[in-house]
């Protein structure tokens, strides 16, 4: 709409001016995660100064499929960006290992993630800036409400972050919804590829496996995971949900193959529906697509042998199973 197409276009104007006089003429660089926010980010940052933003996308292995190639050639393509690669699933794998608790996670990703950029401005020209795709629910979920409970979570552009830290932080879309994130990139020229994509977790597939993050086990889900949006994507849904991911359990239940009684991994099948992520509702999808997913992936995905499809709403169930 024109009244709304004007205000976004009055918030880059005025987050633009704001960006160019807090950088000046030092560098600033970026974190890709291949998400909406970060996709955003960057481009609003670029907007404002241009060949002084490095963009840095690091490979957790804890990615969608493809990930990476994906948001390699997005980002050098539609950003003509310098755009820096780095492959650390080893890093992060190790530094997972053993861990099972869903806050630990996320310090863990959290911390490695900061100190990888560190080493990557290390290696080449000074940056005084990491800008980040922190939005307002980040924010508002990692505070507690009353300043006595816990927070609802530790995010990992937020809670996650070690305290002492080589960079001063930009986070221009800190105070904006989902919905106006997406208003802007669109604004902003970004394709609705990108601009639509599912939201996608920081600290990626680690808090869609439930116990132990494994090699094996984020193979597993990826697949699964890939079948799943391909499907939703068949079936012309992907853009009227929200978001739809799976998530390994850790719990094995039996299936019968070739006669036999094997024990195989179980799935679960996340679709909602939401306009903020505040809240949610599982998504009422056709039971025939239901199907085709749950078929697809108990036969083409080696060691699963069940699929859940998960009929709870925000609140009280969060949207991420962590
Ligand atoms: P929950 O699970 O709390 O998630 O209902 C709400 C939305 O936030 C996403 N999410 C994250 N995004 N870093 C992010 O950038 C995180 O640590 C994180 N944890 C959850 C989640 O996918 C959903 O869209």
């Amino acid at each position: 709409m024109d009244k709304d197409f004007k205000d976004f276009m009055g918030f880059i104007t005025s987050e633009v001016r704001h960006i160019k006089e807090v950088v000046g003429n030092k560098r600033v660089l970026c974190g890709l995660s291949g998400g909406v926010d970060s996709a955003v980010t960057a481009a609003i940052i670029q907007k404002a100064i241009g060949n002084q933003l490095t963009c840095v996308f690091v490979d957790t292995g804890l990615m969608r499929l493809n990930e990476a190639a994906v948001v390699s050639d997005v980002f050098r393509e539609q950003f003509k960006t310098d755009l820096i690669a780095v492959n650390a699933e080893d890093r992060f794998l190790s530094a997972l290992k053993g861990v099972t608790d869903p806050e630990k996670k996320r310090k863990v990703i959290g911390e490695l993630f900061i100190r990888v950029f560190e080493e990557e401005a290390k290696k080449r020209e000074e940056f005084d800036f990491l800008a980040q795709g922190t939005i307002s629910p980040d924010v508002i979920e990692s505070v507690p409400a009353d300043g006595q409970s816990a927070a609802v979570k530790s995010h990992h552009n937020v809670g996650g972050l070690p305290e002492k830290m080589g960079f001063k932080l930009i986070e221009p879309l800190r105070n904006l919804f989902k919905d106006e994130v997406r208003e802007v990139g669109i604004t902003l020229g970004l394709s609705e590829e990108i601009v639509y994509r599912h939201p996608f977790p920081g600290p990626g597939l680690a808090v869609r496996i439930l116990g132990e993050v494994t090699k094996e086990r984020c193979d597993t889900l990826r697949l699964a995971d890939n079948i799943a949006v391909e499907e939703l994507k068949n079936a012309g849904v992907y853009r009227d949900v929200w978001q739809a991911f799976c998530v390994l359990l850790p719990v094995s239940s039996v299936g019968v193959i070739g006669g036999e009684r094997r024990y195989g991994n179980v799935v679960v099948f996340r679709a909602v529906n939401s306009k903020d992520a505040m809240t949610a509702e599982w998504s009422r999808l056709p039971y025939k697509l239901l199907a085709s997913i749950s078929d697809r992936i108990i036969n083409e995905v080696n060691g699963v042998s069940r699929l859940m499809y998960d009929i709870s709403s925000k609140p009280p169930a969060t949207i991420e199973w962590e």
